[in-house]
C-alpha cells in the first residue's frame, strides 16, 4: 500500500518527540525569530511547554489521521485575540521553525517528508489560527 502524507508524518513524528532535545531547539529557533514571540514566553514553564507542544503537535497529525478537531478547537480559543492573542502571520514561523528542527532530528528527512508534513497539519493549523 502506498504511504500517505498522513503515514509519513506520523512515522516521522516517531522518531523525533521522544527527544527531548527536538522540542528544546524547536522553541530556541521559534523565539529566535522574533523578539515579539520570545517576548510571549518570558513567563512561561518551558519544561511544561515543551510537553504541552509535544501533544499539540501529536493533535495535528492526529487531525490529519482523522480524528475530531475538538481539541485543536481548544486550542484555537486559548490562542485568539482573547487569550494568548497569537497573530495569524506568526503560524508560518512556527511551522518554518517545525520543518527546520525536523530536518534537524528525523535521519529520514527529505524534501518528500517536508511537503507531507506542510500538507497534512496546515488544515489543523487553520483550525487553530482561523478562531483568532
Ligand atoms: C500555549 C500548541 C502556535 C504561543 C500552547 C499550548 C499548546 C500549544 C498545546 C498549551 C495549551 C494551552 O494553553 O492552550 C500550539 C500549536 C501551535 C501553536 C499546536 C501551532 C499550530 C503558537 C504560536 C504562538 C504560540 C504561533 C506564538 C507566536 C503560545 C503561548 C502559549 C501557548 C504564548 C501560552 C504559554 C504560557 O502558558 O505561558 N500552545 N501552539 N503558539 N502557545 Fe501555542
Amino acid at each position: 500500500m502506498e504511504n500517505t502524507d498522513s503515514d509519513i508524518v506520523f512515522q516521522s513524528y516517531g522518531r523525533c518527540c521522544n527527544n527531548e532535545q527536538f522540542f528544546v531547539d524547536f522553541y530556541d529557533r521559534f523565539m529566535g525569530s522574533s523578539a515579539e514571540i520570545r517576548a510571549l514566553f518570558v513567563d512561561t514553564d518551558m519544561t511544561a511547554q515543551r510537553h504541552l507542544l509535544r501533544n499539540g503537535i501529536m493533535q495535528l497529525v492526529l487531525h490529519a489521521r482523522g480524528m475530531p478537531d475538538t481539541k485543536l478547537r481548544a486550542l484555537g480559543c486559548s490562542h485568539s485575540r482573547t487569550g494568548f492573542n497569537i497573530r495569524p502571520e506568526w503560524y508560518l514561523l512556527w511551522l518554518d521553525a517545525l520543518i527546520a528542527t525536523l530536518w534537524q532530528y528525523d535521519p529520514h528527512f527529505t524534501e518528500d517528508t517536508a511537503g507531507a508534513w506542510r500538507r497534512a497539519i496546515a488544515p489543523g493549523i487553520e483550525i487553530i489560527r482561523s478562531a483568532y
